[in-house]
């Protein structure tokens, strides 16, 4: 196994279940894990903390490239520091999660945090699985292992919900999770498998089913 490339790709909207899911694979393929959703986060933590307009995309791209963000690609171990300091709780504020499209739809951002996502790959000697919405097309179409993760509307809500300490109201998790995949998907598709993209629906399978599905993919494609 050591020295085979493996590079598992996982792509989904919000409320898929993307992060656990990817987090607990990597851990049973003994592989480095990529959450790229909290790099998306980070810069916007980072430019509302700077006090730029993230609708200025000039600016917002520049604030990327400047950005001092380093996370953890241990699946058993969360963080993510900005300029050094750890962000790993704000960055899942409602505060950044309702801002983080205005970083995800500017194109000059995407760009710089596709480059930094292909380096932490090639860093982690190529066994690892990357989580987001344009892995499997963008920033590893060549991966061993390409999984679209989805889930119907209805358990994408509920997941968030209980995700968020069911918290919030009905027409709050409508708009952290409908109305940003509506924005997000304006730049990148994650609501349609790419050619070679293989669709795992999570609707009706439990969390162990999920991982067991996903790993099931790595198997057929490695053995
Ligand atoms: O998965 P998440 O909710 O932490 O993602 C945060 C935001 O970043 C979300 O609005 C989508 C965006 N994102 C993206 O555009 N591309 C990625 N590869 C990962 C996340």
């Amino acid at each position: 196994r050591l020295g085979k490339p493996l590079v598992v790709a996982i792509d989904g909207p919000s409320g898929s279940g993307k992060s656990s899911i990817s987090r607990e694979a990597a851990r049973r393929l003994h592989a480095a894990y990529l959450d790229t959703g909290a790099m998306y986060r980070a810069v916007t933590l980072y430019c509302m903390e700077a006090g730029i307009d993230l609708e200025d995309s000039v600016a917002v791209e520049a604030a990327t490239r400047n950005a001092d963000i380093e996370l953890s690609t241990s699946p058993d171990a969360e963080w993510v520091r900005v300029s050094g300091r750890d962000v790993t709780d704000a960055i899942r504020e409602p505060s950044v999660s309702s801002s983080v499209s205005a970083v995800a739809t500017t194109l000059g951002a995407r760009a710089e945090l596709v480059r930094r996502q292909q380096q932490m790959i090639a860093d982690s000697g190529l066994r690892i699985v990357a989580e987001g919405r344009d892995i499997t097309t963008v920033v590893a179409p060549h991966a061993e292992v390409r999984i679209l993760l989805t889930a119907s509307e209805e358990a994408r809500l509920r997941r968030r919900g209980v995700q968020l300490g069911g918290t919030q109201s009905a027409a709050q998790l409508k708009e952290q999770v409908i109305t940003r995949d509506a924005k997000d998907s304006t730049v990148v598709n994650f609501q349609q498998a790419a050619d070679g993209v293989v669709t795992i629906d999570s609707s009706d399978l439990d969390f162990e089913e999920t991982v067991q599905a996903v790993l099931k993919v790595v198997y057929a494609t490695t053995h």
